[in-house]
């Protein structure tokens, strides 16, 4: 068996081909432009995605079924007759509707923590739907017409190259309107912010099967983080990847029954074939590799391998902390109104002391989500930090658990494969362990705690 494992992220879009017997290889990457009208927004074009997409198929092969892996909350709307887009992607990163959510009622938050497990933060689709129905005069009139379709990036796409307007549970638990209890679409949360439901996509398992691209099965389709989980080899309560892309989003194994929420988030791990689903508890840090990107285009550092090549005490130790809030903080805080802060610099504070701050306080907030999370001794991690033994190190240190990082890096694309039926037992062999080392002190993580403090609150 032949399969295409399509990876359709945040920056990019990637595709690898795998093969039963641990055969696989990169067909392609390409990166999309990412688009900031206002402060706060970001949007991405869905021509241009949806082109990508085409441009990898293509070039893989023959190949004998495909996988796809979507951004996750990031939305938009579109014409059910011609299927051209009546908006952009709004990309989970755009905090447009920060305000509004924030003039809601206590109750209506707890109404949504209690329908859908999430909270009211812009961070998830509900709110990105809402202000595209309420905003744009092009989807106002589609929904007058009954041609009005709203849906997360995967349900763009299928609808485009198969013909199937539908989603998984796994991306329809990142939405915030859907009732985790039955599986579907709530009335409630779809009134709340003004979804109409009926422009919602119908909800299948994630390898269920979404059609078929020039004659070849769409077998899965679901949310990176959960193919990420899955491709880790993540099965059992208490199994817990962290996956290092644009945020940092830890996902941890729950079981069968829907966990109580608390500082991380119940969400739908996975519903396989017509089986009960799989729930994990998520927490994110919103900026990881985003928050390395603006340090590189400040030239605080130049290629990844500086990375890994720091001598002597950590930053922490010296009372150099970052918090890296450019987008605010996420779990468990969810403070859209904290900003990013350096605070401890002396006269001979270097650019590498502040690149070093900058990785520690990525790790120290990645350890915060640990700290919360019913996880195991170990966690499996991937994505462009984890490549930085440093970084890896430190998280071991300072999260008190052992980080394992397999050397089969492209885990995404790895569970689609799985789930698409694809024996691959035999690439996640290789390991590069790290062990906590008792580093990273109690002053040290208490100081980091109040770095945060500090940071909380100061646009708000
Ligand atoms: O929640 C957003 C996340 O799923 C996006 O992941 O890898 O595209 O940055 P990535």
């Amino acid at each position: 068996m032949r399969v295409a494992a399509l990876d359709q992220g945040t920056t990019s879009t990637r595709c690898l081909v795998f093969e039963d017997g641990a055969d696989w290889q990169l067909v392609g990457s390409i990166q999309h432009a990412q688009h900031y009208p206002h402060p706060g927004h970001v949007e991405h074009d869905a021509e241009e995605l949806l082109a990508n997409l085409r441009t990898l198929l293509a070039q893989a092969g023959r190949i004998d079924a495909i996988g796809i892996a979507n951004q996750g909350e990031s939305c938009l709307a579109w014409d059910a007759l011609t299927g051209a887009p009546l908006s952009p992607v709004i990309v989970w990163q755009d905090a447009r509707t920060a305000d509004s959510l924030a003039s809601l009622s206590a109750d209506a938050a707890e109404r949504s923590r209690a329908l859908c497990g999430l909270p009211l933060d812009p961070y998830f689709s509900a709110s990105k739907l809402g202000w595209i129905v309420q905003t744009l005069p092009a989807a106002r009139t589609a929904l007058a017409e009954g041609r009005l379709r709203l849906g997360t990036t995967d349900a763009f796409f299928l609808d485009r190259l198969c013909g199937v307007f539908a989603t998984d549970a796994a991306t329809a638990s990142r939405t915030g309107l859907l009732d985790l209890q039955t599986g579907q679409w709530s009335a409630e949360l779809c009134a709340l912010h003004g979804v109409p439901l009926d422009c919602l996509p119908a909800i299948r398992s994630v390898n269920g099967g979404f059609g078929c691209i020039d004659g070849v099965p769409v077998i899965t389709s679901i949310v990176d983080q959960q193919a990420a989980l899955y491709g880790h080899g993540c099965r059992a309560p208490g199994d817990t990847k962290i996956t290092f892309g644009t945020g940092a989003f830890l996902l941890t194994v729950a079981g069968e029954n829907r966990p109580p929420e608390g500082d991380l988030l119940p969400t739908v791990a996975w519903r396989l074939h017509d089986a009960a689903p799989t729930y994990a508890l998520e927490g994110g840090v919103y900026d990881a590799g985003a928050a390395l990107e603006w340090a590189r285009s400040l030239r605080l550092f130049d290629i990844m391998e500086e990375l890994s090549d720091f001598e002597g005490p950590s930053a922490l130790s010296r009372g150099l902390v970052c918090v890296p809030a450019l987008s605010g903080l996420a779990a468990p805080f969810w403070d859209r109104t904290a900003a990013p802060l350096f605070i401890g610099m002396s006269h001979g504070t270097t650019r590498q002391d502040m690149v070093r701050a900058l990785l520690e306080g990525i790790a120290m907030l990645t350890s915060g989500l640990i700290a919360a999370a019913p996880t195991g001794a170990s966690i499996t991690c991937d994505g462009g930090l984890s490549q930085s033994w440093y970084f890896a190190q430190f998280l071991a240190s300072a999260s008190k658990r052992t980080i394992i990082v397999p050397a089969m890096h492209e885990v995404t694309a790895l569970g689609l494969a799985e789930l698409c039926g694809v024996d691959v037992a035999p690439i996640r062999n290789q390991t590069r362990v790290f062990h906590p080392d008792g580093t990273v002190s109690a002053a040290e993580h208490e100081l980091f705690r109040k770095a945060v403090e500090r940071s909380r609150h100061w646009f708000g």
